[in-house]
């Protein structure tokens, strides 16, 4: 699936393309299933720049190697890998790939749990064992709570031992998150969720929150913490937050503010192939349960970031080649 221009999902379209060989340290992977990310939306739409056009979407997918290039390590012809990364151009039926890009999927984790969660789980991963480390006791908040990203963060710091709070945009969306850990789900459309957060934590406010929704929701996201809390912006689905003045985190409570990227927190190989088991052994503890999440054909690019971008999905969003 390529694309001309940025815009709406229609300018995605299907087209025929030789593969060439795979170069020097690339695997050539066949895919067997691809995560569609809202990542891809904020590049389709041009908020984040493509290089150069026509561009191709995608940085995920889990797949078969066909073949590989010189100077690749650790990796046979017939291995199960998935990756989450760029370059971008993951909506296609086969690709090579940089190797050190590519991590062996377990035999009792399925394609789909890998090539449309990993991105999404590597980002949880990053966020409760990185970015800081969430332990028994603390209270986190969760906006998007039953979204993609959501549905992980939720369930695993539920079983980290912290207290749940999520915000999502319906109440059947509310009731996914309590089935996935959330302890306290929150309406956002019809209820002030800050103040809400302060009843729920008797007035002292959260410890963490995890805000992938930006503008509308960060000065609240602010009045939910705590003195010296944690406010973790990983995303802007809802639009940009605006610029604000640094001295007021210290009005505010001597906060602390960070925008990290999954990139970052997976950029060396060990740490990639590390965070990466992790979110596998997750999964195969039961601490993690990845949900069927909705599927499309690759040909239905347009149709999956439709409905992701419109708020209509809860879980990932993946394409079949
Ligand atoms: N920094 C990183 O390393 C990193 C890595 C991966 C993902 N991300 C970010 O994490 C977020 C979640 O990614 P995802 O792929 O799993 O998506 P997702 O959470 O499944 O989908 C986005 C959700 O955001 C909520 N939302 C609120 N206002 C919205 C608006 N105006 N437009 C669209 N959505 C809105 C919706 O949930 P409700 O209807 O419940 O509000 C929607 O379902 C994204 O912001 C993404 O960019 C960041």
């Amino acid at each position: 699936m390529v694309m001309e221009r940025p815009g709406a999902p229609d300018v995605l379209r299907l087209v025929e393309r030789e593969v060439s060989a795979p170069g020097p340290g690339e695997a050539l992977v066949r895919h067997t299933v691809i995560g569609v990310n809202y990542i891809d939306v904020q590049y389709r739409t041009g908020r984040y720049l493509l290089p150069a056009y026509p561009a191709a979407l995608g940085m995920e997918a889990c797949g078969v190697v066909e073949a590989l290039g010189p100077d690749v390590a650790g990796l046979a012809s017939g291995d199960r890998v998935a990756y989450a990364c760029p370059p971008l151009g993951a909506y296609t039926g086969r690709r090579c790939v940089p190797w050190d890009r590519l991590v062996k999927v377990p035999a009792d984790v399925d394609d789909h749990a890998a090539g449309a969660n990993l991105l999404r789980g590597l980002t949880a991963q990053y966020l409760l064992k990185g970015t800081c480390t969430i332990t028994r006791g603390d209270r986190v908040l969760v906006h998007a709570a039953a979204g993609g990203v959501g549905l992980i963060l939720c369930q695993w710091a539920k079983h980290l031992g912290a207290t749940v709070i999520g915000t999502a945009g319906t109440d059947a969306k509310a009731e996914i998150a309590r089935a996935h850990g959330c302890d306290h789900p929150i309406v956002y459309t019809r209820e002030d969720f800050s103040a809400r957060v302060r009843e729920l934590t008797d007035g002292a406010g959260v410890d963490v929150v995890y805000d992938s929704i930006g503008g509308p929701t960060f000065e609240g996201s602010l009045a939910s913490l705590r003195p010296r809390g944690l406010m973790v912006s990983y995303g802007t689905a809802a639009g940009p937050i605006q610029p604000f003045d640094l001295f007021r985190l210290n009005n505010l409570g001597s906060l602390f503010v960070t925008s990290p990227s999954i990139f970052t927190y997976t950029k060396a190989r060990p740490e990639l192939v590390e965070r990466a088991n992790d979110f596998f052994a997750a999964i195969r503890s039961g601490a993690v349960r990845i949900e069927p999440g909705h599927r499309f054909a690759l040909a239905d690019a347009a149709r999956a970031h439709e409905a992701l971008q419109a708020r209509a999905t809860s879980g990932s969003v993946s394409l079949a080649p």
